[in-house]
C-alpha cells in the first residue's frame, strides 16, 4: 500500500501481549503492527493474540482495535483494506495473569504452531514477570523461537530488577529476553549513532576538550492522567531518568563500538553507566532537585495539580526533576551532563543539547563579552531533527557583525515520509531476533545500582519535592542548579 512496500518481510510470527487491552496495547503496540501489516513486513497469516481480563470475545476485541487505530493512526497512514485484513489477525483470551489458572486456552491457540516464531509481549507490571513466565513455561509454550518482551520499568529498585531478571531468567536465556527501552527506537536516537559513527567531522571533537557541557530534556504537557496510580510509586527518576535518559547518555557518551552487533554497542553502553560518578548523601542535594506540579495552565488551559489528580493525596512523588552527571572516564571528565524531565511543563519538547566550549580567543570587535559557542541539537521530539548551530557574518557593510544561525536539517522536510514510530522498528527488531537496540540485564542493573541511592537519598532528607505550576518551565531550583555552574538551560523550543 505504500512506498515502503519493498520492506523486508518478517518470518510468519505469534505475537501474545499480556495487559492486551491496557494502554501501551492499544495506543502503542497495536497501531505499530497494524502500520507494519499495512507495508507486508507481519505477514497476514501471522497472528497477534491479546491477553486481558476485560471478558471479551475476538469480536468485540477487533471493535475496539479498530475503534482505536481509526484515531491514533495517522490519516495519511490509514488504510480500509489494510485494517479489514489485520482485524482478522486478533485474537482475544481471557485470563488471569495474576492468578494460578494453566494457560490452557492460550495454548490451544498457539497448538501447532511450536515452528514459529513467538513473541510474548509483557505489558503490565514487572512484578508478574516472573510468574508469567514460569506459567508459560508450565504450559509448555516456550518454544525454541520463543522471545519475551520485558516493558519498562524493570523492577523499581536494585534488588527488585535482580530478582525480576532471575525469575524471567529461570525460563528464558538471556539472548531471548529483549527489555524495551523505546527511546532507543525514535528516529533521532538511532540518528545519533549514525551522526557520531558515520561523519569524520564530529567524533574528534567528541570529547571534554571540545565539549563544554550537555544537556538532555524530555518536557512532557501531559500530566498522569489515568496512569497515578503506577506513577504516584514511580516517580521521574524511576520512570524516565533510570531509563530513557540514562540510555540517551550512553549513546552522547560510549565509546565507538567496533561494529553495530548486538553485544559491542550493549559493551560499550555498560562501560558509561559503570563510569557514572555515584551520587550519594550531600551530593545528591548539591546535583539533583525535584518538582511536583500544582494547579496551572498549559497551552492556556487550566488542569489540576498532581495531588487533586490522586484525589488530594498528600503524596511526595516527584513529577520534574533535573540533575547533574558526571563521567569518570578520559573522555568526558570535567564535562558534566544536564538532565531534566518532567511532566506538565510549558512545551512538549525532547532534546539532546550539545554544547561545546568557545573558542579561545576572538579576534573581532565588540565581542570582547565572548563568540556564542556551537551547540549541536539534536530533537527527539517534536518535529525530529539535528541543528548545528554556528557563528557567521551578519550580510552587509559596515563592519563585521557576528551571529550565531541555526543549520538545520529537519527530518520531515528533507525525507519527506512519516516516521515511524519506534514501536514499529522496535517490534519488528523483536520479530527477527536483534536485540542491538534493547538493554541487556547487566545495563539495566547498573543503571538501578547508580539511580539507587538518589532516592534513597531523597527519601532520607525528609523534604518535599518543590512545587511548580503547571505549565511552567519547572522548579526555580533546577534554572539554580546550571547557573551555580555558571550555564543556562537550553530554552529555545521551550519559552
Ligand atoms: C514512558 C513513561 O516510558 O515514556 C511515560 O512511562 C512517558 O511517563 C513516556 O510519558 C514518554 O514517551 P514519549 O515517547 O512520548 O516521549
Amino acid at each position: 500500500m505504500s512506498a515502503m512496500a519493498d520492506l523486508p518481510r518478517m518470518d510468519p510470527c505469534d505475537v501474545v501481549v499480556f495487559g492486551g487491552t491496557g494502554d501501551l496495547a492499544m495506543r502503542k503496540l497495536l497501531p505499530a503492527l497494524y502500520l507494519r501489516a499495512c507495508d507486508g513486513q507481519i505477514t497476514s497469516d501471522s497472528r497477534i493474540i491479546a491477553v486481558s481480563r476485560s471478558g471479551l470475545d475476538d469480536a468485540g476485541f477487533r471493535d475496539k482495535v479498530a475503534a482505536e487505530l481509526q484515531a491514533v493512526v495517522p490519516p495519511s497512514a490509514f488504510d480500509q483494506v489494510s485494517l479489514d485484513r489485520f482485524l482478522t489477525q486478533l485474537h482475544h483470551i481471557t485470563a488471569d495473569v495474576a492468578g494460578e489458572a494453566p494457560f490452557g486456552e492460550l495454548a490451544a491457540t498457539l497448538a501447532h504452531g511450536e515452528h514459529r516464531t513467538r513473541v510474548f509481549y509483557l505489558a503490565c507490571a514487572s512484578g508478574l514477570f516472573g510468574r508469567i513466565s514460569a506459567r508459560l513455561h508450565d504450559a509448555g509454550l516456550v518454544t525454541e523461537r520463543s522471545r519475551v518482551v520485558l516493558e519498562k520499568p524493570i523492577g523499581h529498585d536494585l534488588a527488585s530488577a535482580r530478582r525480576v531478571n532471575d525469575e524471567v531468567g529461570a525460563v528464558f536465556r538471556e539472548e531471548q529476553i529483549y527489555r524495551i527501552d523505546h527511546y532507543l527506537g525514535k528516529e533521532t536516537v538511532q540518528n545519533l549513532l549514525v551522526l557520531r559513527f558515520a561523519n569524520a567531522l564530529l567524533e574528534p571533537q567528541w570529547n571534554s576538550a571540545a565539549i563544554d557541557h550537555v544537556q538532555i530534556t524530555v518536557s512532557e504537557t501531559i500530566g498522569v492522567g489515568g496512569r497515578a496510580g503506577y506513577y504516584d510509586s514511580s516517580g521521574a527518576l524511576r520512570d524516565m531518568v533510570q531509563n530513557h535518559l540514562l540510555q540517551l547518555v550512553c549513546l552522547v557518551a560510549m565509546e565507538p563500538p567496533t561494529t553495530l552487533d548486538r553485544e559491542a554497542v550493549r559493551d560499550e553502553k555498560l562501560k558509561v553507566l559503570q563510569a557514572l560518578r555515584p551520587l550519594s548523601g550531600s551530593d545528591v542535594a548539591l546535583c539533583t532537585t525535584r518538582g511536583q506540579y500544582t494547579p496551572g495552565a498549559v497551552d492556556g488551559i487550566p488542569v489540576p495539580g498532581y495531588r487533586d489528580e490522586l484525589d488530594g493525596a498528600q503524596s511526595t512523588t516527584e513529577t520534574f526533576t533535573a540533575l547533574r552527571l558526571d563521567i569518570a572516564n578520559w573522555r568526558w571528565s570535567g564535562t558534566p551532563f544536564y538532565l531534566r524531565t518532567g511532566k506538565r511543563m510549558a512545551r512538549q519538547a525532547s532534546e539532546i543539547v550539545v554544547q561545546f566550549r568557545p573558542v579561545p580567543h576572538s579576534i573581532f570587535p565588540g565581542t570582547a563579552s565572548g563568540i556564542a559557542p556551537n551547540r549541536l541539537i539534536m530533537r527527539l521530539q517534536p518535529d525530529e531533527g539535528v541543528r548545528l548551530h554556528v557563528v557567521t557574518k551578519e550580510p552587509g557593510p559596515g563592519g563585521v557583525r557576528l551571529r550565531q544561525v541555526p543549520l538545520n536539517l529537519s527530518f520531515a522536510e528533507t525525507f519527506q515520509s512519516r516516521l515511524p514510530d519506534a514501536y514499529e522498528r522496535l517490534l519488528l527488531d523483536v520479530i527477527r531476533g536483534n536485540p542491538t537496540l534493547f538493554m541487556r540485564r547487566d545495563e539495566v542493573e547498573a543503571a538501578w545500582a547508580w539511580t539507587e541511592p538518589v532516592l534513597a537519598a531523597w527519601a532520607a532528607s525528609g523534604e518535599a519535592p518543590q512545587p511548580y505550576p503547571a505549565g511552567s518551565g519547572g522548579p526555580p531550583a533546577a534554572t539554580a542548579l546550571l547557573q551555580r555552574d555558571g550555564r543556562n538551560w537550553h530554552e529555545e523550543d521551550f519559552q
